[in-house]
């Protein structure tokens, strides 16, 4: 089958995602085309049997191309089989269970409330924080946010919280749609 592949992301951890699940596809046998969504703006959905969305927060919200995105191909993509995936650091904090559900994910189900595009699978994977390749201004809000909610103040920490067991199921239940 032929898979399109799109991520949103800042910091490349979304598009870290993707790769992996562009390899667990490929093993199984299928094609994928992985593209950025911020930046594609000639996509043809026609070409393919599946889509995929990956997109990270940024202070509280999607790049604006998610939503563009969803309006734009919404017919196509709701007569297709298709899934979303959102990355976000709240989703880390496992006392904060109802972050890591979609239905509960406080920007998921904002961006799913108002999307016209329903995708058929959809899941939220915790990020990862990389204090080394912000901006001063990002780190230093990071830094705030990460001390008001227990995380890692020192400027030098890299950390993926990802849990890649539930990307490998959340791969095996979009090749399975
Ligand atoms: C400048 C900045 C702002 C962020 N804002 C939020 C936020 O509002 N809520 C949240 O849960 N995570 C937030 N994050 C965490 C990112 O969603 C997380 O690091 C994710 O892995 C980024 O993925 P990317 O590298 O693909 O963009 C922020 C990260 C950065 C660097």
């Amino acid at each position: 089958m032929s898979y399109l592949l799109l991520y949103s992301s800042t910091h490349g951890h979304t598009k870290k995602i993707i790769l992996k699940i562009s390899e667990q596809l490929k093993k199984l046998g299928h094609r994928c085309d992985i593209k950025n969504l911020n930046t594609e703006n000639n996509l043809n959905l026609l070409n393919y049997d599946k889509i995929l969305v990956g997109a990270s927060i940024r202070y509280g919200h999607f790049n604006k191309s998610l939503l563009r995105f969803s309006k734009m191909h919404h017919s196509q993509l709701n007569a297709m089989k298709s899934a979303f995936f959102s990355v976000n650091l709240i989703a880390r904090k496992k006392e904060k269970k109802e972050e890591n559900i979609i239905e509960t994910n406080s920007y998921t189900r904002k961006f799913l409330k108002k999307s016209p595009w329903k995708p058929t699978l959809k899941t939220v994977f915790s990020g990862a924080l990389y204090y080394p390749r912000y901006n001063w201004f990002d780190k230093i809000m990071i830094c705030f946010i990460m001390k008001i909610t227990n995380g890692p103040t020192d400027l030098k920490t890299t950390v993926e919280y990802t849990d890649w067991k539930k990307v490998n199921i959340f791969t095996n239940k979009f090749e399975k749609l």
